[in-house]
């Protein structure tokens, strides 16, 4: 398998989420995001169990790959996230983060991710002491900051978040490495602006753009603030 997300490179990604797309539409949904300019697609995998709700399985990778040019920004928030490597990379991910909170070593899932071909990135939960990535950071392409507690679109941006994002920004750029900065959660035209400041360099964004009454204008300002 390969990943079509290159290292990071400077450039703001911008990923919305289907979490808040509208599933009856989805590929229109996606055709008109893309067309608009979105860089990654966000797919947010929920087991019920590391959070309290449930979303899709390997089965929505494996039927957007192909159909859309968009990579694949799978985000496992997931207790187990070592079983479900295999099949989200055979689904067709570009990318799958898990989260440090998880049961499993993440350091060995994030090899056993490399070894299947594809990019491996980690999230903190809002609680989650930064520190804890020092270990991962020789390993991640990516660290995902949470700015809203993970469950459910829609929520509202986190106010501690810009700092807990400035404190990531100071660790990817002290290791020297090319590590993506995604912050998820609760951002908007104007929530963008501030992460962006704090260092953030890839953007989720799910209910500001699909419950916008015009997804592709709500994408558009959020590039702006970028
Ligand atoms: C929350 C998910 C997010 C969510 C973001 O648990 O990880 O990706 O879709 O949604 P908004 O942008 O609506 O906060
Ligand atoms: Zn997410």
């Amino acid at each position: 398998m390969t990943s079509k997300i290159p290292p990071a490179n400077g450039r703001i990604s911008i990923a919305p989420s289907i979490l808040s797309a509208d599933l009856w539409q989805l590929g229109e949904e996606i055709t008109r995001v893309e067309k608009a300019g979105a860089d990654w697609l966000h797919v947010d995998i929920m087991d019920g169990h590391f959070v309290p709700n449930l979303s899709f399985g390997p089965a929505i990778v494996r039927s957007l790959k192909g159909k859309t040019s968009l990579p694949l920004d799978v985000h496992l928030m997931v207790t187990h996230p070592a079983q479900f490597v295999e099949p989200f990379v055979n689904a067709g991910a570009d990318l799958l983060t898990v989260h440090a909170e998880a049961q499993d070593n993440v350091n060995d899932v994030l090899q056993q991710i490399h070894a299947l071909g594809i990019k491996a990135g980690v999230s903190i939960k809002p609680d989650t002491d930064t520190a804890v990535l020092k270990p991962v950071l020789d390993q991640t392409d990516l660290i995902l900051v949470m700015s809203v507690y993970p469950g459910f679109g829609g929520q509202a941006f986190l106010p501690q978040s810009p700092k807990r994002i400035r404190q990531v920004r100071e660790m990817i750029d002290n290791s020297k490495r090319n590590i993506w900065l995604e912050v998820d959660g609760g951002i908007n035209a104007q929530t963008a602006r501030e992460v962006i400041a704090a260092g953030a360099d890839a953007l989720v964004a799910g209910n500001a753009i699909f419950s916008a009454k015009d997804p592709v204008r709500a994408l558009y300002q959020i590039r702006q603030a970028s």
